[in-house]
């Protein structure tokens, strides 16, 4: 019998396992109950992130969910409206977290592929009255997931705050993946935080860390965040061995998403004119690519599984994705390519 070939797993870049030399940073790390503050490893976390980012300060959270969570409730209260795009994560795969959790009422501005049309905003924004509830925060997501990774410019970015600031609105950044866009575009992390008051960003994805994501913001905000961090259930005891791997991956992994884009673009080009399957874009914005299937996407991605121990997703009937992070190699990405080409062609 054969031996099987190695999976390629591109589910998600939520996927990936700590190296062992992560590994070795959280088993010396240093410890201290964090819900008293004690934990020194999860305190140069924070001082790292919030210095990274340009901001006051860095609370560190179990996730990117739960992070967006606390953004959202600490800056607003029951009854308010928030606007986000359509196709934003917290919209789509948070379970109504923005109504369920905060109270709050969601809207949507117009976008195109994950880049909201700044234009729209204004018209979005109620001003509290007898009859309307008042927009107290926009939330804007970059990388946008659901537009393929799309990169959200630094200049609608300033855009929007400018319209925020003008409305004395909020901004947070749903910034799961802005370290993919501040590599890909060469920008400065500080340059997108500087156009909101608080973002979150992902270590449980591209950095390759096992759990946890931060919020950074102003003193203030990040004091009322940590007393809804408490009341979520996500205040963390001896959580440095989380942080630890957060302070390696910020050390080593950030410039690495760099291989991550080659790998989309690479994969991109090597699907491109093929039958059976069309990419959204020959030239991927950050770490993933959706597809277009001729075959339907749940017989495409069951087959890849079983013959070639490719895994990815089905987002819709005909539709896939495949996500590039530090477990997929070079040769992964044209062994992957191959199966791809193989099954769709059917
Ligand atoms: C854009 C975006 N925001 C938030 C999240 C939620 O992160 P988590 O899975 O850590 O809760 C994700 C997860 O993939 C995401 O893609």
């Amino acid at each position: 019998m054969t031996k099987p070939l190695p999976v390629i797993d591109m589910r998600s870049d939520t996927v990936t396992r700590p190296t062992p030399q992560m590994r070795a940073a959280m088993a010396s790390a240093e410890v201290g109950d964090d819900v008293y503050g004690d934990d020194p490893t999860v305190n140069l976390l924070q001082e790292k992130a919030a210095a990274l980012f340009g901001k006051e300060a860095a609370l560190f959270v179990p996730s990117g969910t739960m992070g967006n969570a606390i953004a959202i409730k600490a800056q607003t209260v029951h009854g308010d409206e928030i606007l986000l795009d359509a196709e934003a994560h917290s919209m789509v795969y948070e379970l109504g977290l923005p109504g369920a959790i905060c109270g709050v009422l969601t809207r949507s501005f117009r976008s195109e592929r994950g880049v909201p049309d700044a234009e729209s905003i204004p018209d979005c924004i109620h001003t509290e009255s007898l009859h309307n509830p008042g927009t107290r925060l926009i939330v804007l997501e970059n990388t946008h997931n659901r537009a393929g990774g799309a990169v959200v410019p630094l200049e609608v970015h300033r855009e929007v705050r400018r319209i925020a600031l003008e409305h004395g609105v909020k901004v947070h950044i749903d910034g799961a993946r802005i370290l993919n866009a501040a590599v890909a575009t060469g920008t400065n992390p500080a340059a997108y935080a500087a156009e909101a008051d608080t973002l979150t960003f992902c270590l449980s994805k591209g950095l390759g860390c096992p759990v946890g994501s931060v919020l950074v913001g102003s003193l203030e905000f990040i004091d009322k965040a940590r007393r809804v961090r408490k009341m979520l259930g996500g205040g963390l005891r001896q959580a440095g061995v989380l942080a630890a791997a957060g302070i390696y991956a910020l050390d080593n992994h950030i410039q690495r998403l760099a291989d991550d884009h080659r790998n989309t673009a690479t994969l991109a080009q090597l699907l491109a004119d093929q039958p059976g399957i069309q990419p959204d874009s020959v030239t991927p914005a950050t770490n993933m690519i959706y597809v277009t299937t001729s075959r339907p996407a749940e017989q495409v991605y069951s087959e890849l599984e079983q013959e070639f121990g490719v895994l990815s997703n089905t987002t819709a009937l005909h539709r896939m994705r495949f996500v590039l992070h530090l477990d997929v190699s070079s040769q992964d990405t044209i062994r992957a390519a191959e199966a791809i080409k193989t099954v769709c062609a059917r």
